[in-house]
């Protein structure tokens, strides 16, 4: 595992974008798994930024989301609405070649093996991008015994009062890549940002694999680096 301690949340941000744009101007056609959150936001404002200064590297980027929320896809909340409004053909990322967990699918379970079926179609992911859950976990793979591969998972009452998802829509439900799908990509790019986040990377630092902190599953992959701020490099 690398980790790499940066200045701030923007030094994160530029960084991983120059990491993501060196990785697709070594493999145009690549296919990276993308994340969303409060941490990408940087890093997809800081893609736009060089995707408007005339960057076209991401064109051609074969793109599926990690997970995505069971709400209608025109809820503002829904993933599908966060990548359109900050990454989808904004940052150069096509939407035509861009994947992401169908909700409204009738059935959850032939989606999630549509899902999977698709990664494995594009060759499986060259890349992933990650954030990391306080609790630790990735995409949506939660504190607890491992599922894979794509799965259904009910999220905790505490993500939903995060998200502002309403009453109605609880439980609140989400179509994630396993943690198998992930920890298959060759290559893992894993941003964390703030204080709170301090414990999961230190967590993932010691590599001791732990269910109970789902990100120490993918302490041992071959091609990990790690992008930290001050608070979650524990140092605030
Ligand atoms: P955040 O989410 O970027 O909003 O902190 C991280 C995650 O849930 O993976």
């Amino acid at each position: 595992m690398k980790l790499v301690r940066l200045s701030d949340a923007a030094e994160v941000a530029r960084t991983a974008a120059d990491r993501i744009l060196g990785f697709a101007a070594q493999h145009p056609e690549g296919v990276a798994a993308f994340p969303t959150g409060r941490t990408p936001i940087p890093l997809y404002a800081e893609l736009a930024r060089r995707h408007a200064g005339g960057d076209a590297s991401l064109a051609r980027i074969r793109g599926f989301n990690l997970d995505e929320l069971v709400l209608p896809p025109s809820d503002e909340r829904s993933f599908r609405s966060f990548m359109e409004r900050h990454a989808w053909g904004k940052t150069g990322l096509d939407r035509a070649r861009c994947d992401i967990p169908d909700p409204v699918a009738g059935d959850l379970e032939s989606e999630c093996r549509r899902y999977e079926e698709a990664i494995a179609a594009a060759g499986g992911l060259d890349l992933a991008v990650l954030g990391i859950g306080a609790d630790g976990h990735i995409a949506y793979n939660m504190p607890g015994p491992p599922v894979d591969p794509t799965h259904v998972v009910e999220l905790p009452g505490a993500l939903a009062d995060e998200l502002g998802v309403p009453e109605a829509a609880r439980p609140l439900r989400a179509l994630t890549m396993g943690l198998g799908t992930i920890g298959r990509a060759r290559r893992l790019l894993l941003l964390a940002t703030g204080a709170h986040k301090a414990e999961a990377v230190r967590r993932l630092r010691a590599a001791e694999p732990d269910p109970a902190w789902p990100a120490t599953l993918l302490a041992d992959h071959a091609d990990l680096e790690v992008l930290l701020d001050p608070g979650a490099a524990g140092e605030t």
